[in-house]
């Protein structure tokens, strides 16, 4: 039932149909290069990780695609299509609209940070906006749950320089992107002190 591949690194994504409806299929493919038992283990905790973040996600209010299947033997999730476009796409059409997503990115991240989960690869390329309007972040194989301060401080100083340099000359848009997220984070003052601190860091190594 595949369809049109969408893209993809470690992982491909293809359309698809479930039970009647649209869906995306997301699978890991062996990889060669590594040992046949490594590989299928790795290949297995990822899928399982990258459904697991998912689900907390959305639990935690963030919007994700809906799953509708896990495969463990294949490593593929089935989940929900998302229509739309990427928000990296949608900034590119359309730059002077790029402040209003900017805050809405940002108010999504600190939504999703504010309940310990970290995406691990907050670029613009693993938002989806749809055609309402709304945002949907997908892609949380990198995730993690239970994270520290550093750890969101970390993810924060990611997105941050992932949409400097993926939309450059937007600086204006990049910092209502941070003035959003650190004021839609409950413990902003922290969360600013620690990315005040990754920034130094980088700085000097
Ligand atoms: N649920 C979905 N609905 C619609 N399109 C999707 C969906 N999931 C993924 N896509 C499309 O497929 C592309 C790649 O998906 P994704 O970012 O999850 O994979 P990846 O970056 O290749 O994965 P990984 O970083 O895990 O190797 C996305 O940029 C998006 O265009
Ligand atoms: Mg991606």
């Amino acid at each position: 039932m595949e369809a049109d591949k969408l893209m993809g690194a470690e992982a491909t994504v293809s359309k698809a149909s479930y039970l009647g409806r649209e869906a995306a299929v997301k699978s890991r493919p062996p990889k060669s290069y590594r040992l046949p038992e490594l590989d299928r283990r790795i290949r297995t905790a990822r899928t399982r990780s990258e459904a697991r973040i998912m689900r907390e996600a959305r639990e935690a209010g963030v919007r994700t695609p809906c799953i509708y299947d896990i495969d463990l033997k294949e490593c593929s999730i089935t989940m929900e299509y998302v229509e739309g476009i990427t928000a990296r796409e949608a900034i590119d059409r359309n730059p002077e609209d790029a402040e209003k997503l900017a805050a809405e990115i940002g108010r999504t991240a600190a939504k999703l940070h504010s309940a310990g989960i970290c995406h691990g690869d907050l670029t613009t390329s693993n938002m989806i906006v749809r055609p309402d309007g709304t945002l949907c972040l997908i892609d949380f194989s990198m995730g993690r749950t239970k994270a520290a301060l550093e750890d969101i401080g970390i993810d924060a100083r990611l997105m941050e320089r992932a949409f400097g340099s993926a939309h450059a000359g937007l600086e204006k848009a990049l910092d209502t992107l941070m003035a959003s997220y650190l004021s839609s984070m409950p413990d902003g003052d922290a969360v600013r002190k620690k990315l005040e601190e990754i920034r130094n860091r980088g700085r000097y190594t």
